[in-house]
């Protein structure tokens, strides 16, 4: 078992090459007196987007006790080596020292990989930065952030205000109240930059307003709102990272996302490109479709910031779809207080496909006991009488003000308890990225900026001009909430070994065997434009068979360590299994240390895209619970239909997929086991699975039963109410988990409030209760307080005639024997037989369920 090599790794010391000279950032406009540092480096280097970053050995003036470091360990989630596997460590104050022009801001970017020397504690590495007179960060730790935060490496933004002297320092100094305290950066940006800032209107006080140029400014947020991550070379000139907006929003009214079909330009006067590239105007989040709907809700995201700052908000709007005045028109909202009535962003603009933006400043005191947010929300401005309640949003930029005493630094972000207790427990975590994922409710504020860019970063690569990709929607998430399958068995491929061998020949058997230039034919040597998502295993592809049968391909990633085992259980599995609501495999194919599963397609993509992830319509209420019941039966037949209790320990809304008919088919085996039998109750094993839908006794006990997936079905289904993800760290502590702040409004009668507003209308009340009863109950704590998938499924199939009929429905429930009868007749009746085990067990354990006690 390995340690957490996210955080901790080893530095070497190495010699340091001299006699660099600083260059100009071909991203920076003003030309020269730019610096774009990999610190430790002996010389210079291109990142993977192609910039060229100089060692800084010519910058240090104090640099006695400075060293120079190279990284052991290249994280996976790095973006670039360059600057991040290099360091210079300082165990005394040292300044850099950049001439600067004596006019116009300046950005000055600093990246951390926090690190472990072989000599160091990393623990004691907590630093102050200054730049002249503002401090940058004080009391930092590098480490305790990264780990709070769950990612490998912070980068922190901020805009100097002009620099008379012509001279920046830059101070490193390790701090006093800690023994043997060191300092470190991997990269420094020094970059001129246009003043880009003015006045901003002051909420709460009306016709106030506050000069924030005037300030020096930290990023917190930069989001591309409905859109996607923008790269720094992708950026108007200003070399920024703007990031998707996503994990900030709360609540299950996440409105809907679009992209300009017109053509969008900067007007000629007073709206500078820099400002924004056109990628922010041109995509954007409304409200939705229904009137009343929007009425009803605000469309809000939620940021945690350090208390005691004062805020300056950018809303950067772009009207594409609508072209006359007092069409949409909305007001916006900022910590509960007005910012703008009646906004109307033709009005502002003149016309349609005109980019403009608008500037608010806050202050953020200390409310004792709170989370701090920052809430921003935009509500239709019912008062104006507009032709359509709705709002809209394409981009939104958050800056932090430097204080009166010209501090900008707030305190490290906490890590979660769950992480701790996991780091804790090393042995048990089955490799140390498992645990990264972790989320807890806590992220500092700052923090935002850098968590978006993980998963940024990962979306940008992985999926780079896939807007659609459908079995990956969790991939999107990696960084945050780790692995969509956790990656727990370490066992490398063994590149060229026969894979048959690990086969067994039932398995073989069953399935399709397909040769290697079979499957290149089918996806087009496995051509990047097929790839239709990323997992755990590898990329998945989208191929034709048999001139025009569309499969899903898995392929092994060969560097990904997690293969052979997973590929093996994964056809032993589902070889033996066939259901209309699994996920059939149609065969597989084993050469040239290639492995490849191949499968039905499922042309709809998973379950949580239809939810709140990507640009799909939003689905009623039947179908949702028609895709519940689907996968439900799914998984029964998982646990009861075969000879053995198969658990599928990874439920969650992406591996339900859906075919072109909407039926719901569970996906995923690769962490399936086949569960207890004789007289074992449980299987004791290595704890797998994704946060957010973990069984809290299998995480204590590590012990699985098939109720771990009954737990991991009441999310799903919690999800499905609210149209929220299982986990979202941008919301406060207590509504992070969806599990825990679903209980909890349930138990206080607030669950409604958070039912996704888009089926509020059409959900009938008794129906909803049943349904919400039913998830409810599997989030029992205890596995034996849960009800088995049968049950669960009846209660669903129940709540569905509830929907359709609720007087018919209520006859059928209060007789005991014969309706009931009839309706387990209806549902075994639909069922596709196994080719091993039979829907035999499925039937009667239906049956048997005729008589609980919780109806
Ligand atoms: C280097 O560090 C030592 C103690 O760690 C300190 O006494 C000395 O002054 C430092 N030298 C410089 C040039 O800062
Ligand atoms: C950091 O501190 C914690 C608690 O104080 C300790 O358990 C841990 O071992 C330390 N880490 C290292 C690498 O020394
Ligand atoms: C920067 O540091 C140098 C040398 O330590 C010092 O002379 C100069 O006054 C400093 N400049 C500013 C603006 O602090
Ligand atoms: C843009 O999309 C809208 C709605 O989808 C459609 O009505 C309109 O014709 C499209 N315009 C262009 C120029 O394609
Ligand atoms: C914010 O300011 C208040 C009043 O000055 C102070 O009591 C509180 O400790 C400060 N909070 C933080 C986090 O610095
Ligand atoms: C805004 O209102 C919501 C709901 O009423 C509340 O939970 C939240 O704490 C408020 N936020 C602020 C910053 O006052
Ligand atoms: C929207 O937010 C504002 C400000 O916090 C609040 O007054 C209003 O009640 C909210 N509206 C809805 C429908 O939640
Ligand atoms: C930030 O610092 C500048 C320069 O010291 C000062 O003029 C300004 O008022 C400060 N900003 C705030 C919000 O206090
Ligand atoms: C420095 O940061 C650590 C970790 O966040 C915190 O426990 C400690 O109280 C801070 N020290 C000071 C002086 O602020």
């Amino acid at each position: 078992m390995k340690c957490n090599s996210h955080i901790l790794f080893s530095l070497i010391v190495l010699s340091v090459g001299l006699n660099t000279i600083p260059v100009v950032s071909k991203y920076s406009k003003s030309g020269s007196d730019s610096y774009v540092l990999a610190c430790g480096a002996s010389g210079s280097g291109t990142d993977s987007d192609g910039r060229n970053w100089q060692s800084d050995a010519n910058y240090i003036i104090s640099s006695g006790n400075s060293t120079a470091a190279t990284a052991q360990n290249q994280d996976p989630s790095l973006p670039s080596t360059i600057p991040y596997m290099t360091a210079r460590i300082f165990s005394s104050e040292s300044t850099y020292k950049f001439s600067v022009p004596k006019k116009g801001r300046l950005w000055v970017r600093l990246h951390f990989y926090p690190s472990t020397c072989t000599s160091l504690d990393p623990n004691t590495s907590y630093f102050s930065v200054t730049a002249n007179t503002f401090t940058l960060l004080n009391n930092f730790s590098a480490s305790i952030t990264a780990q709070a935060l769950t990612q490998a490496f912070i980068v922190r933004e901020f805009s100097l205000i002009p620099i008379d002297s012509g001279t920046l320092n830059l101070t490193f100094t390790p701090s006093s109240n800690y023994d043997n305290a060191y300092a470190f950066v991997n990269g420094i940006e020094v970059i001129p930059m246009p003043d880009i800032y003015q006045p901003a209107a002051l909420v709460g006080f009306s016709d106030q307003t506050l000069d924030v140029g005037s300030s020096t400014l930290q990023t917190m947020f930069r989001l591309n709102v409905g859109g996607r991550f923008i790269p720094a070379i992708k950026d108007s000139g200003l070399t920024r990272t703007w990031y998707d907006d996503t994990p900030y929003l709360f609540g299950a009214g996440s409105g809907v996302t679009s992209q300009a079909n017109i053509s969008i330009q900067y007007p000629t006067d007073n709206l500078p490109k820099h400002v924004a590239p056109l990628d922010v105007y041109s995509t954007a989040r409304s409200m939705g479709p229904d009137s009343k709907v929007n009425q009803n809700y605000n469309l809000t995201w939620i940021f945690q910031v350090d208390p005691n700052f004062t805020y300056a908000l950018r809303f950067h709007f772009c009207e594409y779809q609508e072209t006359k005045v007092n069409q949409r028109v909305f007001d916006i909202y900022v910590n509960n207080q007005t910012a703008q009535e009646g906004a109307d962003v033709i009005g502002w603009a003149g016309s349609q496909g005109v980019p403009i933006y608008k500037d608010y400043a806050v202050y953020v005191g200390d409310r004792s006991g709170d989370d701090d947010d920052l809430w921003v929300a935009l509500h239709p401005s019912v008062s104006m009488k507009p032709e359509y309640y709705d709002a809209i949003l394409n981009g939104l930029e958050i800056f932090k003000l430097n204080d009166s005493r010209g501090n900008l630094a707030g305190p490290n972000p906490v890590p979660s308890l769950m992480m701790l207790q996991a780091e804790a427990k090393k042995g048990f975590s089955p490799s140390g990225s498992s645990f990264v994922p972790v989320i807890g409710g806590i992220l500092g504020g700052s923090a935002g900026i850098a968590i978006a860019a993980l998963i940024s970063i990962f979306v940008y690569r992985k999926m780079s001009g896939d807007y659609g990709n459908q079995y990956g929607s969790s991939a999107n998430w990696l960084p945050l909430y780790g692995h969509s399958h956790t990656s727990a068995s370490r066992s490398t491929i063994s590149g060229k070994s026969n894979c048959s061998s690990h086969l067994s020949t039932l398995a073989q058997g069953l399935c399709r065997h397909f040769s290697l230039p079979d499957i290149k034919h089918a996806t087009k040597n496995f051509d990047e434009s097929q790839v239709i998502g990323v997992g755990g295993f590898g990329k998945v592809y989208k191929g034709i068979i048999d001139q025009g049968i569309a499969v899903a391909i898995k392929r092994s990633n060969p560097s990904s360590e997690q293969g052979v085992h997973e590929f093996q259980t994964e056809i032993e599995m589902l070889s033996k299994l066939r259901h209309k609501h699994l996920v059939s495999l149609i065969g597989f194919c084993e050469e040239d240390g290639e492995m490849v599963l191949v499968y039905d397609y499922m042309a709809n993509g998973t379950l949580r895209e239809h939810l709140y992830k990507g640009n799909n319509p939003a689905m009623s209420w039947k179908q949702r619970l028609e895709i519940c019941i689907g996968a439900a039966r799914g998984l029964h037949y998982l646990h009861t239909g075969a000879r053995y209790t198969i658990i599928h320990r990874d439920v969650k809304t992406t591996n339900i997929l859906l075919d072109e008919k909407w039926v719901a088919k569970v996906s995923d085996f690769g962490l399936s086991k086949t569960g207890p039998n004789l007289n074992q109750t449980h299987v004791s094993t290595v704890v797998k699975g994704s946060f957010g839908y973990l069984d809290p006794e299998y995480f204590r006990r590590q012990q699985l039963t098939e109720k771990s997936d009954v737990y991991s079905f009441g999310v799903v289904l919690f999800e499905v109410l609210c149209a929220r993800p299982a986990l979202n760290p941008s919301l406060p502590k207590e509504q992070v988990s969806l599990a825990d702040w679903a209980l909890h409004c349930q138990k206080k009668g607030t669950l409604w409030d958070i039912v996704d507003p888009y089926i509020k209308g059409d959900i009938n009340p008794e129906c909803y209760n049943k349904f919400a009863e039913t998830a409810e109950k599997c989030l029992a704590d205890h596995g034996y307080n849960r009800p088995s998938m049968g049950d669960v499924l009846w209660n669903l199939e129940y709540s569905l005639q509830l929907q359709d009929n609720p007087a018919g429905a209520g006859l059928i429930a209060d007789s005991t024997t014969n309706d009931t009868d009839a309706n387990h007749r209806e549902i075994a009746g639909t069922e596709e037989t196994g080719r091993e085990g039979t829907d035999e067990p499925y039937s009667r354990e239906i049956f048997s369920t005729v008589n609980p006690k919780g109806r």
